[in-house]
């Protein structure tokens, strides 16, 4: 069952728009519940919202109507709550010209770390995120995935029960993702609740307890990988080549090992087949009408 950590209410944000007397509705009475321990995807295309949904879980951002609720601690309007959660912005907040351990210390300070405790934390944050190594150098000269990984450990260093990655992994090279992910996934193992923006659906798929789909500020479907491709991702495609070059056999099916079968009883021989089944991109394709990369 779902013990929930973080709660959405029909949050709403909107921007003036320059030259216009309309409003730009960049979050448009969004719900949702994460659970604690969760790890949560926000998955949508640019612009679909997510930041300025992040800047209002992270009470930088005041919605304009209704309410986030983190259970137990209250809104991120209040100090203390802000104090338990960790965040990491989409542009890296930290400084170049300081090195990653000082910039860890910096911000463990903020949140009132002291001594032995924050010597503790700020090992335990550049361990966690593989760069205890390069701890002594300065941030300038971190390539663009180790500066990612400085900006998410600065978002851990002082035990949030909540953290907040916005694009964690944008820009980054293979090595740095799959640190990132790893950290992820740790932070969930031991019970951390973790909200995380993307719009690599491969990285959601693989990483997400539950996703949920956001588009033009509004929440177009939530649920489990399974559930989500179950109930939007249509049907599976059985791609079938046979001796003699005829054209390739295309099946569309909800059950492709049937259909497999099927096609094996007739002839000529079959000599390859490829299944295509849905995955997150066909979810985000049956809901909009367009692709995630578009
Ligand atoms: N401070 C602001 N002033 C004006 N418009 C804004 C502001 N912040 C966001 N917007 C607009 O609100 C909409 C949602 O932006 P947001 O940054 O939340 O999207 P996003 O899903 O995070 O996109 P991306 O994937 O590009 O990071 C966009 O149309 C954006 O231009
Ligand atoms: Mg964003």
């Amino acid at each position: 069952m779902l013990v929930r950590m973080l709660e959405l209410r029909s949050i709403r944000k909107s921007f003036a728009r320059r030259g216009s007397v309309d409003r730009l509705v960049a979050v448009d009475g969004l719900s949702l519940a994460v659970g604690r321990g969760e790890v949560f995807g926000l998955l949508g295309p640019n612009g679909a919202g997510k930041s300025t949904t992040i800047g209002m879980a992270m009470g930088l951002v005041t919605p304009e109507a209704g309410e986030v609720l983190y259970a137990g601690l209250g809104s991120p309007s209040e100090a203390a709550v802000r104090g338990r959660l960790g965040v990491a912005p989409q542009s890296l907040a930290i400084y170049d010209d300081l090195t990653g351990m000082e910039n860890l210390v910096h911000f463990a300070r903020l949140y009132g770390l002291r001594g032995g405790s924050l010597t503790s934390a700020v090992s335990a944050a550049l361990e966690a995120v593989g760069l205890a190594d390069r701890a002594g150098d300065l941030a300038r000269t971190y390539s663009g995935g180790m500066k990612r990984r400085l900006n998410l450990a600065a978002a851990i260093v002082h035990n949030p029960d909540v953290v907040l990655l916005d694009e964690p992994t944008a820009g980054v090279d293979p090595q740095s993702r799959d640190a990132i992910l790893g950290m992820v996934r740790r932070l969930s193992s031991e019970g951390v609740t973790v909200v995380y923006t993307t719009h690599y659906m491969e990285e959601a798929q693989r990483l997400c307890d539950r996703i949920g789909i956001i588009d033009h500020g509004r929440l177009l479907a939530l649920g489990t990988v399974d559930e989500l491709v179950a109930l939007h991702g249509g049907e599976t495609l059985v791609r079938i080549t046979r001796a003699g070059g005829a054209a390739e056999q295309v099946i569309r099916t909800t059950d492709p090992v049937a259909a497999l079968r099927s096609a094996m009883e007739r002839s000529p021989p079959i000599d390859g087949v490829r299944i295509e089944r849905p995955d997150l991109e066909s979810v985000f394709l049956s809901l909009t009408g367009r692709t995630l990369r578009d």
